[in-house]
């Protein structure tokens, strides 16, 4: 069966990212998958695939506001081939932090390891290709290392590669996947046991909080959530309410431009930058639930905005010569 294969250039990431993430989430027509190339300094290459010719008016349509910033689009027609085996070739193993993803078409050359994890590529989101789980996987790897995590929570499990990677390394530890995509949810609960992580690992299908069992307040120490800016921000009160104070979140699917709003977001309900790492665009932020300041943050000055305010505070009661009240991490 042959493929179209729709390419143009992008001037800056930012445009690059943008149109790649546009074309990944545009129905109509549905691309099988996007790729974004580095093609030269700040300039990129994005790559779309489709089963049927797609409509070239609505690919303008949706990228028309980028359009400055984008060469012309050309499509081609791809030569039948064996796509499984050119697809298979294209997802080698992806290495973040201690742990390996793999296809069952590497699972001999791989071996068997305690962090090595199979996953298939297929109709759930999370091969560790897309550089938002590669550095899901780093900050786990990082934020295990030096600390315990007794109760997780995967937001938007998608295959379950972050749920089955936090069970890998915290051997004690209890997990619980969430996805609103029963098909994303049938698949983390196969990957889950056929990585010898099943009895841990708890899959159920919930939009966001939306489920009984997570209904309790601080259930969590750790919250581990790839999804986007928009849910990532509305989901701010009810991450903070269900972590565990000193609980860590680590939120990724955002673009390096849309971090400070994430950051703003979550500064502002009492949490504190503790890591964020950057790869081919995306941003990934951990964050740690403190107490309180004692005076809630009130502009969206992210994280430096709030240090910032915090530090006038204390010079406005020094200069009043009262004590200055600091923030708590309790539980850290
Ligand atoms: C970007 S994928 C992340 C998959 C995997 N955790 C990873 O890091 O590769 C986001 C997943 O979140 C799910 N999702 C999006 N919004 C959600 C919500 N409000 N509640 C639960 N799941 C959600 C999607 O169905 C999708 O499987």
């Amino acid at each position: 069966m042959p493929l179209y294969k729709l390419s143009f250039s992008a001037f800056g990431l930012e445009a690059g990212g943008a149109a790649a993430s546009l074309l990944t989430e545009l129905a109509e027509p549905r691309a099988l998958a996007v790729t974004l190339f580095e093609d030269g300094p700040a300039r990129f290459l994005v790559e779309a695939y489709y089963e049927t010719e797609p409509s070239l008016g609505a690919v303008a349509d949706a990228l028309s506001a980028l359009r400055a910033g984008l060469g012309e689009a050309v499509l081609e027609t791809m030569p039948d081939q064996n796509w499984v085996a050119l697809s298979q070739a294209a997802l080698p193993p992806i290495a973040a932090g201690r742990f390996l993803v793999h296809g069952s078409h590497d699972r001999a050359r791989v071996g068997a390891r305690r962090t090595a994890i199979e996953i298939e590529a297929g109709e759930a989101f999370g091969t560790g290709h897309n550089a938002t789980t590669a550095l899901c996987l780093e900050a786990i790897d990082r934020l295990t290392r030096r600390r315990r995590f007794a109760r997780v929570l995967d937001l938007g499990c998608g295959t379950g590669v972050l749920a089955i990677a936090a069970a890998r390394v915290l051997p004690g530890a209890c997990v619980l996947a969430v996805d609103n995509d029963p098909l994303a949810t049938a698949i983390a609960r196969t990957n889950a046991r056929f990585n010898r992580v099943g009895r841990r690992v708890r899959v159920i299908d919930a939009s966001g909080f939306a489920h009984p069992l997570l209904r309790s307040p601080r259930a969590f120490d750790l919250v581990l959530a790839n999804l986007l800016p928009g849910p990532l921000i509305a989901l701010t009160p009810a991450i903070r309410r269900a972590l565990r104070p000193g609980g860590v979140a680590i939120l990724s699917g955002v673009l390096d431009h849309q971090a400070r709003e994430v950051d703003a977001s979550y500064c502002a309900a009492g949490f504190q930058m503790m890591a964020r790492s950057h790869r081919a665009g995306w941003t990934v932020l951990t964050v740690m639930r403190v107490a309180r300041p004692s005076r809630p943050a009130q502009d969206n000055g992210g994280t430096h905005g709030a240090l910032r305010r915090l530090g006038q505070a204390k010079r406005r009661r020094n200069a009043r010569r009262q004590p200055y009240r600091r923030w708590v991490i309790a539980g850290a």
